[in-house]
């Protein structure tokens, strides 16, 4: 059967916001993957709110990301990502916004299934792994998991897969900001 270019859209395979549009679209991806600069680039350009879930949890706990996990080590981080998470999908009651996830989150089965149940569009930014430590490696950001590059290439390889179960799949080697939150903004039906 042909399809005509516009039926592969978030909304024509059934992910909507509670008033039929555009669903929350959920940055999901590896460190360096882009997600929240994308994330503030698309939310500016679809006049939509910008969440991003480390902020979150950065605020909730009073504390950064990287002392979250110096204190109190990865899984209580995981812990308090998912509570973060869940409150914040809560509070959306439906309503669109873009939202960036931290590099584990979505590789969490029961992150992805919170994004999965709440009809939100995930899409994973990829681009080659040796580009995403590059990306790493110049921005000034602390990451506890960015170990060294070996360590980086296989956490990368070991999380690809649950990755590819976001509902989009957006190759961003060598493409800069603006033309990723457009090819996302397109796959909306909003380009
Ligand atoms: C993490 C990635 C970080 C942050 C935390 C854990 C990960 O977010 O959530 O350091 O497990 O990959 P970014 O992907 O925005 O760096």
């Amino acid at each position: 059967m042909q399809t005509s270019p516009d039926s592969r859209t978030a909304v024509n395979r059934g992910f909507r916001n509670r008033s039929g549009g555009a669903p929350t679209v959920v940055l999901v991806g590896f460190m360096g993957a882009g997600k929240t600069s994308v994330g503030r680039a698309l939310s500016a350009r679809l006049g939509l709110a910008f969440e991003d879930l480390d902020d979150r949890i950065q605020n909730r706990e009073g504390k950064t990301i990287e002392q979250i996990f110096l204190d109190s080590g990865e899984t209580e981080f995981r812990r308090v990502e998912t509570a973060a998470l869940r409150d914040l999908i809560s509070e959306l009651r439906g309503l669109p916004c873009v939202l960036a996830l931290g590099g584990g989150a979505f590789v969490q089965a029961e992150n992805a299934a919170l994004v999965n149940e709440a009809g939100l569009f995930s899409v994973f930014l990829d681009a080659p792994v040796e580009e995403l430590l590059r990306r790493c490696e110049v921005e000034q950001k602390q990451r506890p998991l960015r170990q060294d590059p070996m360590q980086f290439r296989e956490l990368y390889e070991k999380r690809r897969l649950a990755y590819m179960r976001a509902s989009l799949h957006i190759e961003t080697g060598g493409k800069d900001v603006e033309t990723v939150a457009a090819e996302v903004a397109c796959s909306l039906g909003l380009g």
